[in-house]
C-alpha cells in the first residue's frame, strides 16, 4: 500500500480543488468562495475567487476570538541591542491595529502600496501586518539594499507611505537607514506622500518637516482600526527578487490562497502545532521572513521568534543554541550558510554541550543548496533531524520537502526529498520534452501552480508570461536545474540563469555587471559566481580596461567594489575584481561565463565548441590564480 506521503500527493493530484478547499475550511473568511479556482484564464489562474477574507484577522485576531488571545505570538530577540521581548497575541493584536489605525489616519486605504524599509525588530512585523489588516498592500526592501535599489522599488511599487526604521544593527556598526531612505526618496521620481520613522536610540535620523511622522507619537495617537475584508484575490504583498538584469521583479502574493497554503504547511510540512515556538532565523526583507517569520506561524497559532542577530559573533557560535533553549523553539529555519559559520567557529559543537535543547525537534534548510558535509555536521551535532527543503520567492513556500507533518521518509543527502503535494514538477530537456529518470533538465512544475503561489508580477502581466510561462507553455519555469531520480528524490543542480546564491541571499550578476559597465575605465566585464566555503557563493568580475587607461589596476578594482556597494548594496557581498586583457566568448560574441566560473573553481570543463580563440582561457586561469582560484585543491 502507498505509503502516507503518496496518499497524500496523490489526493492533491485528483482533486485539487477539493483538497485546498479542505485546507481553507480552518480559516476565516468574510464571504464564502464562489469558485476555489478560477481556471478560464490560462495560463493566469486564481485561487478562493469570489471570497474576502483578511489575513491579519487570520494571524491575530481569530486567535482571541478563540480564546488564545494570551498566547505568545512574537518573541524578540536581539543579542545586538540586548533585549528580549515577548507579546502576547493580545498584545500584537492591538499594537497592529493602533499602528493600522496611525496609518489609516494618514490616508493609507485599501489597495495602497506601502514600502517598509526596517531593521528585524518586532515593528517590521507590525507594519506588514497593519498593511494586511488595511488591505494595503505591503512591499519590505531588505536594509543591505542600496538608495538606488531602494528608488527602483519605490518607482515600480509607487507607495503612498514608507515606514522606515532610523537604522539597522550590524555587528559592530549602525546602518543609518535614514539617510539611505532620504537619498532613495530624491532619486526616485516617485514621491510618497509620508514615511513613518521609527526611531531607534542608537541613531536618530532627521525628520522632513510634512513628510516625516514619528512612529511612536503617531501609534501613540492613534485610534485602533479594524480589519478590512478584501477579495481572497487581492494582493497581499509585492515582495521584489533579482532577475536576470538590474531590474527586480515584483512577486505578487494574494490573501486567500497564501494563508491557506501557509495554514497547511506549518502542519503538514513542518509538523507544528498550534502553540509551538518557531523560529526562521533569516530577515523580513526576504521571503523566508515574510512567510515563516510572520505570516505562516501567527496564522498556525504558533509562537514566532525575531531574531536581531547572526549565528556567529553575537555574541558566539552558540548563539542559535542559546535562542533555542531560552525560547524553547521546536524548529529551526535557516540557510545552510548559518550552519557553515557555525561550524567554522565551533567546529566540535562544544559550545552546544552547555545548552539543554530538550524541546527541540527538527532543523530546517533552505535557501541555497545544503551541502552534505553541512547536513552530516548538523546531524551529527544536534541529533535531530535535518531537514533541507527548496522553494523560491515565486512560490512562498516549499516546493520539495521531507514532509516531518506527513510522512518522514529517508533522508538521500543533497536531494530536499520528494515534490510537496500540491505541485506537479517535472524535468524537461531544452526542447520542453520529459528527460529520463535521473536525467538533469530544466525543472519546472505543471500549470496551476498551488495556492499561495504567485499569481503574477506587479502590473506585468506579460512580464510574468515572459520571464517564467513561455519558455515551457503550460508550466512555470523555475530557473533552477537538477533531476528525479527513480525513487522520485529530486536534485537541484544549479540555475539556468544568472542568478547566484550568496549566504542564501539570491542576486543577479548581471545587475553587478551593470554596474561594473558604467565605469569609464571599464571597457566590457562579466560576473560570475564562484565557490565559498563559507557563503556558498561569492561574485567575482572579470573587466577588461578601455584602451590608453594607464591607471594602476588595483585602484580601479577598489573603485569597482566600492561602486558595486554604493549601487546595490553591502548585501551583493561583491569584494573581489580582476582585470583580464579579454574575455572568452563563442564566435557569435556570447561571453562565456560558466567556462570562466570552472575555471574559477578549478573543475574540470569541457572546451566549448562555439569558442572564438581558447588561448584566452588560460589568460584567465592566470589572471585568478594570483587571487586564490583556479587551483586544485
Ligand atoms: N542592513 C544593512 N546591511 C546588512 C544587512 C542589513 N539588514 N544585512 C547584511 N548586511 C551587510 C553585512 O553587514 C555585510 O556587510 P560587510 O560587507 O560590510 O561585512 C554584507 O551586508 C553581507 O552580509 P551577509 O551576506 O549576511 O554576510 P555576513 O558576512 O555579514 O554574514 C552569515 C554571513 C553567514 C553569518 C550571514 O549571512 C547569515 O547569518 N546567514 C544565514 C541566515 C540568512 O540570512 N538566511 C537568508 C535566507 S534563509
Ligand atoms: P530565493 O528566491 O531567494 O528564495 O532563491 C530561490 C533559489 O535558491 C532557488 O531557485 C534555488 O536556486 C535556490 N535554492 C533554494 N532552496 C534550495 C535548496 N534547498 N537546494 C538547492 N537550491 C535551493
Amino acid at each position: 500500500m502507498a505509503g502516507r506521503y503518496q496518499q497524500v500527493y496523490d489526493a492533491a493530484m485528483a482533486d485539487p480543488e477539493a483538497f485546498w478547499a479542505e485546507a481553507a475550511a480552518e480559516l476565516h473568511w468574510d464571504k464564502p468562495w464562489q469558485q476555489v479556482l478560477d481556471a478560464s484564464n490560462p495560463p493566469f489562474y486564481r485561487w478562493f475567487v469570489g471570497a474576502e477574507t483578511n489575513t491579519c484577522y487570520n494571524a491575530l485576531d481569530r486567535h482571541i476570538a478563540a480564546g488564545h488571545g494570551d498566547r505568545v505570538a512574537l518573541i524578540y530577540d536581539s543579542p545586538v541591542t540586548g533585549t528580549v521581548r515577548s507579546f502576547t497575541t493580545l498584545e500584537l493584536r492591538d499594537r497592529v491595529a493602533k499602528l493600522a489605525g496611525a496609518m489609516k489616519a494618514h490616508g493609507v486605504t485599501r489597495g495602497d502600496r506601502v514600502i517598509i524599509y526596517m531593521a528585524m525588530t518586532p515593528e517590521a512585523a507590525m507594519a506588514m501586518l497593519a498593511c494586511a489588516r488595511l488591505g494595503a498592500i505591503h512591499s519590505v526592501v531588505f536594509g543591505g539594499f542600496a538608495p538606488r535599489e531602494l528608488a527602483t522599488r519605490i518607482d515600480d511599487a509607487r507607495p503612498v507611505m514608507i515606514i522606515a526604521s532610523s537604522c539597522g544593527l550590524e555587528p559592530g556598526r549602525v546602518v543609518e537607514y535614514k539617510p539611505l531612505l532620504d537619498q532613495a526618496i530624491e532619486i526616485a521620481a516617485h514621491k510618497p506622500k509620508h514615511c513613518l520613522i521609527f526611531q531607534r536610540p542608537m541613531y536618530e535620523g532627521p525628520m522632513q518637516a510634512g513628510r516625516d511622522l514619528d512612529f511612536d507619537a503617531e501609534v501613540a495617537a492613534a485610534a485602533a482600526a479594524d480589519c478590512v475584508p478584501v477579495a481572497a484575490t487581492d494582493p497581499l504583498y509585492v515582495l521584489y527578487t533579482s532577475g536576470t538584469t538590474g531590474v527586480p521583479k515584483g512577486v505578487v502574493r494574494d490573501n486567500g490562497g497564501h494563508m491557506v497554503a501557509l495554514n497547511w504547511s506549518m502542519r503538514n510540512i513542518y509538523g507544528m502545532k498550534p502553540g509551538d515556538v518557531f523560529w526562521a532565523a533569516s530577515d523580513v526583507g526576504w521571503v523566508v521572513g515574510h512567510s515563516y517569520i510572520v505570516y505562516a506561524p501567527l496564522i498556525h497559532g504558533c509562537t514566532s521568534v525575531l531574531y536581531e542577530g547572526k549565528p556567529v559573533g553575537t555574541p558566539d557560535a552558540g548563539a542559535y543554541w542559546r535562542v533555542i533553549q531560552q525560547h524553547r523553539v521546536a524548529a529551526l529555519f535557516t540557510a545552510p550558510t548559518a550552519f557553515r559559520a557555525i561550524k567554522k567557529e565551533d567546529p566540535k559543537a562544544e559550545l552546544l554541550k552547555q545548552y539543554d535543547l530538550s524541546q527541540f525537534r527538527t532543523l530546517f534548510l533552505a535557501g541555497e543548496r545544503a551541502d552534505p558535509d553541512t547536513v552530516h555536521w548538523a546531524e551529527d551535532s544536534l541529533h535531530r533531524p535535518v531537514i533541507d527543503h527548496w522553494w523560491q520567492t515565486e512560490t512562498g513556500w516549499p516546493m520539495a520537502a521531507n514532509c516531518m507533518g506527513i510522512e518522514v521518509l529517508p533522508v538521500k543527502y543533497g536531494s530536499p526529498t520528494k515534490v510537496v503535494p500540491g505541485y506537479d514538477v517535472q524535468v524537461l530537456d531544452d526542447d520542453g520534452q520529459a528527460v529520463k529518470v535521473g536525467d538533469i533538465g530544466n525543472i519546472v512544475v505543471k500549470l496551476p501552480l498551488p495556492p499561495g503561489t504567485l499569481p503574477t508580477l506587479w502590473h506585468n502581466d506579460e512580464g510574468f508570461r515572459k520571464s517564467y510561462l513561455a519558455r515551457f507553455p503550460g508550466y512555470y519555469n523555475t530557473g533552477d536545474a537538477g533531476f528525479i531520480d527513480e525513487d522520485g528524490y529530486l536534485f537541484i543542480m544549479s540555475r539556468t540563469d544568472d542568478i547566484i546564491n550568496v549566504a542564501g541571499h539570491r542576486l543577479s550578476t548581471g545587475g553587478m555587471e551593470e554596474v561594473l559597465s558604467a565605469h569609464p575605465d571599464v571597457a566590457e566585464c562579466a560576473v560570475v559566481g564562484v565557490a565559498d566555503a563559507l557563503k556558498g557563493q561569492v561574485p567575482l568580475g572579470f573587466v577588461v580596461l578601455k584602451s590608453g587607461v594607464s591607471r594602476a589596476e588595483d585602484q580601479i578594482t577598489r573603485e569597482l567594489v566600492l561602486l558595486v556597494r554604493e549601487k546595490i548594496g553591502p548585501v551583493a557581498a561583491f569584494k573581489q575584481a580582476v582585470v583580464v586583457k579579454r574575455l572568452p566568448k563563442t564566435r557569435s560574441g556570447k561571453i562565456l561565463r560558466g567556462t570562466m566560473q570552472k575555471i574559477a573553481d578549478a573543475q574540470d570543463y569541457r572546451l566549448p565548441a562555439t569558442i572564438d580563440d581558447p588561448a584566452i582561457l588560460g589568460e584567465i586561469k592566470d589572471a585568478l590564480q594570483p587571487l586564490g582560484y583556479a587551483r586544485q585543491p
